[in-house]
């Protein structure tokens, strides 16, 4: 039921409506399947972008990740709202929000975000459908993170130990628990039994007795009945959404440079936030993908252990932290920050084969008389190096050659047209579609959704 009142009542959107006419004739032109991924180590502002272009499409998919992603988006009363699981088109009323297969759903936490969001006045009943082939992350799924984080001791990955990890470590070794699962009472105590006692052989700190088991098998009941509305076959929603050609925006979590194959392993997360995992993790073919838009933070940030060649450490990057707030909405966590890594742009650009890009937070970098550009790397002995590369030893004795350009010491946050910004922050700009190849079309200069420029 909840699937065919959605494709019934699902509208194709004008884009003239409600957008200036620069914005209108670029989300316009977006083909009919969408996605936006991040370019660095996440946290590039990808929720802002996919808000904006969400009132222009008919659905907004999540396809990878869990509720590590932390989305931080503005209604138009410039009320804050921080999702990590529900897609960033919930605040658009004519948007339809799908969790995709690829995605892990904690159940507490997606009803905790519904409740928050529902007691703001935004519905979400009949508007966000979870896959049935998605998997459930429990809350031992997180207790079972803390714990082999604190086993890694100082080689820690840095995980947000939200317990995603652990749920597609139980998916692929095939003894997780899919929501479809949750229709069948009657064999989920036995299967969430061989889950803890798998977890309980394999961590000593880990405990569970038929008590907790009981709980919560009685919990999930409740939860089963709760979420039996939002239950979809949602690779055959979205391939019949594809067919009738409504607009699909898949909204990326993460980013390339933590892909679980691309990013700085270990020191990644456990799915593919490449272009990749939007097939794997919808049920969608590769040729309806039409454009991808790479988010790209001004500068660079990452969250937790790992390679990071253009951090600036002391300093230079508390200011870069403090002017752009650098700190996790997930978890507050204060993120490490550095200079734009051109290296690892270009490689995500070829991964992903953008279409265009989003540059984000250009308005942070106003104060700087400098702005570096990390344009190359090269190995101790001057020996260049061509791609960024898989090995971590590498990495760590690479050295980082640098571009410097001007700064523009203005605020540019009121500006509202690419002709507005002072010739530096142009500069800037050019100077990165140059290096990468790939052009900027977005370019965000404050959080707010109208502080974002069309070139
Ligand atoms: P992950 O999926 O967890 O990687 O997060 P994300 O890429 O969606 O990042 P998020 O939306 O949480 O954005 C990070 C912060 O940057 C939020 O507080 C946004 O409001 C803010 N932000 C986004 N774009 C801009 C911008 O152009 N300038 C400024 N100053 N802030 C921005």
């Amino acid at each position: 039921a909840v699937l065919c009142s959605a494709l019934k009542s699902s509208p194709s959107l004008s884009v003239a409506d409600s957008a200036s006419s620069d914005s209108a004739a670029r989300i316009g032109s977006l083909s009919q399947v969408a996605g936006v991924l991040g370019c660095q180590w996440g946290d590039e502002g990808k929720g802002k972008l996919v808000d904006i272009l969400a009132q222009h499409f008919d659905v907004v998919a999540r396809c990878q990740g869990g509720a590590n992603a932390g989305h931080t988006i503005y209604n138009s009363e410039g009320k804050k709202f921080a999702l990590h699981l529900v897609p960033s088109g919930i605040l658009n009323e004519d948007t339809l929000c799908v969790i995709g297969n690829g995605v892990v759903v904690h159940l507490p936490g997606l009803f905790k975000e519904i409740d928050g969001l529902e007691a703001n006045g935004v519905s979400c009943k009949g508007r966000i459908l979870v896959s049935d082939r998605a998997h459930l992350l429990f809350d031992f799924h997180q207790e079972v993170d803390g714990l082999r984080e604190s086993e890694l001791a100082k080689s820690f990955i840095g995980t947000t130990r939200r317990g995603i990890g652990p749920c597609y470590s139980s998916k692929v070794i095939r003894n997780g628990i899919r929501v479809s699962d949750l229709r069948h009472m009657d064999t989920f105590p036995q299967k969430l039994d061989l889950l803890l006692s798998d977890a309980a052989s394999r961590f000593q700190g880990f405990n569970y007795g038929p008590e907790m088991l009981r709980e919560e098998v009685e919990k999930y009941k409740r939860f089963a009945e709760r979420l039996e509305p939002y239950i979809a076959d949602t690779v055959c929603v979205m391939n019949e959404f594809i067919s009738q050609k409504k607009k699909v925006l898949v909204e990326g979590g993460q980013a390339t440079m933590l892909d679980i194959d691309f990013g700085t392993y270990p020191f990644v997360t456990s799915s593919s936030p490449s272009a990749g995992g939007i097939c794997s993790g919808l049920g969608i073919a590769p040729r309806v993908l039409g454009d991808l838009i790479g988010v790209v933070k001004a500068y660079t940030t990452r969250v937790g252990s790992g390679p990071f060649p253009t951090e600036i450490l002391g300093q230079g990057g508390d200011l870069l932290r403090f002017a752009g707030q650098e700190f996790g909405t997930t978890t507050g966590r204060p993120r490490r920050c550095g200079w734009l890594d051109i290296v690892a742009l270009k490689f995500c650009c070829q991964i992903n084969g953008f279409s265009s890009l989003n540059l984000t937070k250009l308005d942070v970098l106003s104060d700087l008389a400098e702005i570096q550009l990390g344009v190359s790397y090269k190995l101790p002995d001057g020996t260049p190096v061509k791609s960024f590369p898989a090995d971590l030893r590498l990495l760590e004795q690479l050295k980082v050659e640098y571009e410097v350009l001007p700064g523009w010491k203005t605020d540019i946050s009121s500006a509202r047209s690419y002709s507005e910004l002072p010739k530096a922050a142009q500069r800037y700009v050019e100077r990165i579609e140059e290096l990468v190849g790939i052009p900027i079309h977005y370019i965000g200069i404050g959080p707010g959704r109208d502080a974002l420029i069309y070139k």
